[in-house]
C-alpha cells in the first residue's frame, strides 16, 4: 500500500513536471534560456547534479553543448559522432544507461570518453523525424540508485518535449539564415540597379558639355520638392529615379546639337526635342518598381498652358511628376551655364519663373518650390539641397525682396 501511495505521488510529480517542460518550452522566452530550464527541469526529475544538452552544429559537424548545469565550463567540449552511430542513435531512439553498456554504445568511440569526463550516465537523443538534432546527457542520480524502466519512459518523453522545441528553433535559424542571404543579395542587387541608373545619368550628362551632373540636379530638386509636397518614400524615390534618366533621350541626338552654341535650325530643334519621346520608348521598356517613370521623362517639357511638347498636354491633364521636373529642369538650366549665354543669377531666374507662373510652371509646383528655398535660406532644414548647389550666397532678407509680388496660386 505504501509503495502504491509512493508510485501515485511520484507520478503526479512526473506528470506535473512535464506539463510545466511542455509550458517551459512553447514560451517565448529567449531560446538560451528555455533550453536551461529545460535541462534543470530534466535533472531535477531524476535528482541528477550534472548535465548537458547537445545540440548538432552543421558547420562544424559536431555535438556542441547549448545548456549545462553542474560542470563549469563545458563550452569547449564537443561530441563528434560518424555517420553510423548517428544513424544507430536515432533509429534506437530510447534513452540509453551508459553504465550497462547497452547497444549502440559500444559504437560511440570518441564520442565515450568526452561523455565520461561529463560524469555522463544517461544519455537520451532529441530526435524528429529520422534526424538527430542533439541528445541529453545526465549524471547518475543523486541517491545512486539505478534508472529504472519508468524512469527511461519518462527521460524518453521530456527529450521528446524539447526535440520539437529544438527543431523549431533550428528551422527559425535556418530561415534566419535564409532571410540573411537573401536579404544581403536583395541588397547587392539593389546597388547594381543604382549603380547602373547613375552611370546612364553620367552618360546623359557626359554628352552635353555644359551639363555635367544636370541629371543628378533635377534628381536632387526634384525629390526635394516633391517630399515638401507630402509624397511619400516611395514616390519619393520614384521621381528621384525619373530625374535621373529625365534626359536618356538624349543618347540618341546628334553630340554637335546638343553642344550648339548658335540658334538651332529647324531640323536639329525638331531633333532636339525627339528626346523626351525617344527616353519615354527606351524606358517605358523597363519594368522599374516605381510607377510613372516613363510618363515623367515624356512630358518633362510641357507647360501648363498647353504650349509645351510632344504632347501639348495642359495643366492637370500634365502627371504631376512631370510638372515638378519641368520646373526644376527649367530652373536649373537657367542657373548654370548654357553653350549659348552664361548663367542667370537666382533674381533673374525667379524673375522668368514669376514671368512664366500660370503659363510655362505650375503654380501648384511653384508655390512649394519657393517654400522649399526659404527653409533652407532659413536653415530651417538639416540638409539643404537646392540652395548649395547655386553659385551664389542667399540672406533671408535679400530672398524676401526677390520673391516680393510673386502671384499667389
Ligand atoms: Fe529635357
Amino acid at each position: 500500500m505504501l509503495q502504491t501511495d509512493l508510485s501515485l505521488e511520484k507520478l503526479l510529480f512526473n506528470l506535473n513536471t512535464l506539463a510545466e517542460l511542455g509550458e517551459e518550452i512553447t514560451s517565448p522566452k529567449d531560446f538560451t534560456r528555455v533550453v536551461k530550464s529545460a535541462l534543470y527541469m530534466v535533472m531535477g526529475s531524476f535528482s541528477a547534479t550534472k548535465g548537458v544538452i547537445f545540440q548538432f552544429d552543421s558547420d562544424r559537424g559536431v555535438f556542441a553543448p547549448i545548456a549545462s548545469k553542474g560542470l563549469g565550463d563545458v563550452g569547449a567540449a564537443h561530441v563528434k559522432l560518424s555517420k553510423e552511430t548517428a544513424s544507430a542513435l536515432t533509429k534506437h531512439n530510447k534513452p540509453i544507461d551508459l553504465k550497462k553498456g547497452e547497444h549502440p554504445v559500444e559504437t560511440l568511440g570518441e564520442a565515450a570518453g568526452v561523455l565520461e569526463k561529463l560524469e555522463a550516465r544517461m544519455i537520451a537523443c532529441l530526435v524528429v523525424k529520422d534526424e538527430l538534432l542533439g541528445f541529453i546527457a545526465i549524471n547518475g542520480k543523486f541517491s545512486g540508485e539505478d534508472f529504472s524502466v519508468y524512469d527511461c519512459q519518462l527521460l524518453s518523453v521530456m527529450a521528446q518535449h524539447i526535440s520539437f522545441s529544438l527543431h523549431s528553433h533550428m528551422l527559425l535559424m535556418r530561415l534566419m539564415h535564409k532571410y540573411n542571404e537573401n536579404k544581403g543579395l536583395y541588397e547587392n542587387l539593389r546597388r547594381i540597379y543604382y549603380d547602373t541608373i547613375h552611370a546612364f545619368a553620367a552618360s546623359i550628362d557626359a554628352k552635353d558639355s555644359y551639363t555635367r551632373g544636370h541629371s543628378h540636379r533635377v534628381s536632387a530638386y526634384s525629390a526635394v520638392l516633391s517630399r515638401e509636397m507630402g509624397w511619400s518614400h516611395e514616390e519619393v524615390e520614384g521621381i528621384r529615379i525619373a530625374g535621373l534618366l529625365h534626359d536618356i533621350g538624349k543618347i540618341a541626338v546628334d553630340k554637335t546639337i546638343i553642344n550648339k552654341a548658335s540658334p538651332l535650325t529647324s531640323y536639329e530643334c525638331r531633333e532636339l526635342n525627339s528626346h523626351p519621346v525617344v527616353g519615354y520608348e527606351i524606358l517605358s521598356k523597363i519594368k522599374f518598381p516605381w510607377k510613372g517613370i516613363p510618363m515623367m521623362t515624356r512630358n518633362h517639357h510641357e507647360k501648363v498652358d498647353g504650349s509645351g511638347y510632344p504632347d501639348r498636354l495642359k495643366k492637370t491633364d500634365i502627371p504631376i511628376g512631370a510638372r515638378i521636373m519641368a520646373l526644376v529642369d527649367a530652373f536649373d538650366a537657367m542657373t548654370t551655364d548654357r553653350p549659348y549665354r552664361p548663367r542667370l543669377s537666382f533674381r533673374e531666374a525667379m524673375d522668368e519663373v514669376k514671368a512664366n507662373f500660370g503659363k510655362q510652371f505650375d503654380p501648384d509646383v511653384v508655390q512649394p518650390f519657393l517654400t522649399v528655398i526659404r527653409k533652407e535660406v532659413r536653415r530651417e532644414v538639416d540638409n539643404p539641397t537646392i540652395v548649395p548647389l547655386l553659385q551664389e550666397q542667399l540672406d533671408s532678407v535679400s530672398l524676401n525682396r526677390m520673391l516680393e509680388g510673386f502671384p499667389v496660386a
